[in-house]
């Protein structure tokens, strides 16, 4: 059976994953617009039946590494890029794992520590960091950040700074109904009871149990950085399957992956994440206008996206550039992808579509254009209902009145052709 036949004999509804959530190992920390852990595991399975000889995974914007789990548990190499510093964090955390069984005695030791009202730490410090944290919750994540610092292993601490996020998160002054960094009501704030010690413990002695088993030999392929410029770097005909989530518009209108990191970012330990240019967290808002369609000199494009350029049209004139921006950044990602791909192998991307000027953003069309232009077939596409809360149902203000989008998203499977 062809893949379009396999995909179509799930059912209409079948990729909805409705009800799914994620579960085990996805739930270590949150991270903004992730795709459904189970739709990436049933697709990669569907395409390594169609195809057996694959043996690595790329994902170009891996955000908290759904896709390189779910392609390693079909004993799949995964490769990833993402901006954004806590993206590589949760990914790596996933993919290296802990030692069990040192981690259970590690546990009880970092558990003596925060018991202990003698234990000695010094309080952390960043720039408005009470405007974020409430005093007496800064002193809590304090002692617990240097009780994670004497763990001796690497990957231990970055196991327990994973955990750490989400409590960063709840015990934050920022309101949890947006990515965005806004201060809650005094009211709210001065509400929040301190449990803190007690979520991270039961964190920490849950999560572990989900990750795989640690093995120092293991090699890890996380990269740090934008994708259009780390792609570069990879040989052309390269890589078995490329699957992938890039963002639908520019972070800072559409989601703000970066802003959404930084309060966990300034926690944790600088020399306990991976490398990357010290400048994508000079302030709250640099990884966003860093990411694709941020600020930035742009090369003079040689390819003309006849599907953008007529969408541009229909927009008022002080919209285009930032679309336009965008699609310029997105398409470098794009032929890149396409370059490192072997041929006869395939890109899935799941694409989210947002309105500007209350007129929807062809994405998925001006992706299909592209890259049919350079040599791909399309060979399945999948139209998503996505799940609601997975999303902010209404992003963007058009004239004062709230819009609605993102209420599909759309799968497409291109095959690169042997004869480019
Ligand atoms: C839709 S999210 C991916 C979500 C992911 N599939 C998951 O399940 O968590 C898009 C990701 O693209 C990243 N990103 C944006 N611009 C980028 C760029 N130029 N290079 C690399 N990553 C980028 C963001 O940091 C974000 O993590």
């Amino acid at each position: 059976m062809a893949l379009i036949e396999k995909i179509n004999a799930k059912g209409l509804n079948y990729w909805d994953f409705k009800n799914v959530t994620a579960s085990g190992i996805h739930k270590i920390s949150a991270y903004p617009a992730t795709m459904v852990p189970d739709m990436q595991y049933e697709l990669i399975k569907l395409i390594k039946s169609e195809d057996p000889s694959i043996k690595n995974i790329l994902d170009p914007f891996h955000g908290s590494g759904t896709t390189l789990v779910e392609g390693e548990k079909n004993d799949l190499f995964p490769m990833g890029i993402d901006i954004n510093p806590l993206a590589n964090l949760i990914t790596k955390v996933k993919l290296q794992g802990v030692n069990k069984k040192y981690a259970k005695t590690a546990n009880k030791r970092i558990e003596r520590l925060l018991l202990d009202n003698d234990f000695y730490f010094y309080k952390h410090d960043f720039y408005n960091i009470e405007k974020w944290y409430r005093k007496d919750f800064i002193l809590t994540f304090s002692k617990i950040r240097c009780a994670i610092q004497k763990e001796k292993y690497r990957y231990m601490r970055q196991y327990y700074w994973v955990c750490l996020i989400n409590i960063l998160k709840k015990y934050s002054n920022t309101r949890s109904s947006t990515f965005k960094l806004h201060i809650k009501e005094q009211r709210a704030i001065a509400a929040m009871r301190n449990n803190i010690i007690t979520d991270f413990l039961k964190s920490i002695n849950t999560y572990f149990e989900y990750l795989p088993e640690y093995n120092r030999s293991k090699v890890v392929n996380l990269q740090i950085g934008k994708s259009e410029k780390i792609l570069l770097q990879m040989g052309n005909d390269t890589v078995d399957l490329i699957i992938t989530s890039p963002p639908y518009g520019d972070n800072s209108t559409t989601v703000t992956y970066g802003q959404y990191s930084m309060l966990p970012i300034y926690w944790i330990d600088r020399k306990d994440m991976g490398n990357f240019d010290e400048s994508l967290i000079d302030n709250y808002s640099s990884i966003d206008s860093n990411s694709l369609g941020g600020v930035g000199k742009r090369n003079k494009q040689n390819y003309q996206s006849r599907c953008l350029s007529e969408y541009l049209e229909s927009i008022s004139q002080d919209k285009r550039k930032k679309v336009e921006n965008f699609v310029i950044d997105y398409l470098e990602v794009m032929k890149q992808m396409g370059r490192v791909l072997k041929k006869n192998k395939r890109i899935v991307l799941t694409l989210g579509e947002r309105r500007v000027d209350n007129k929807i953003v062809p994405l998925s069309d001006i992706t299909q254009e592209y890259f049919e232009d350079v040599g791909f077939e399309l060979e399945a596409s999948i139209t998503r209902n996505i799940p609601m809360k997975r999303m902010p149902r209404r992003v963007s203000k058009v004239r004062n009145c709230s819009v609605e989008s993102m209420n599909q998203e759309y799968v497409l499977i291109l095959r690169k052709k042997e004869e480019i």
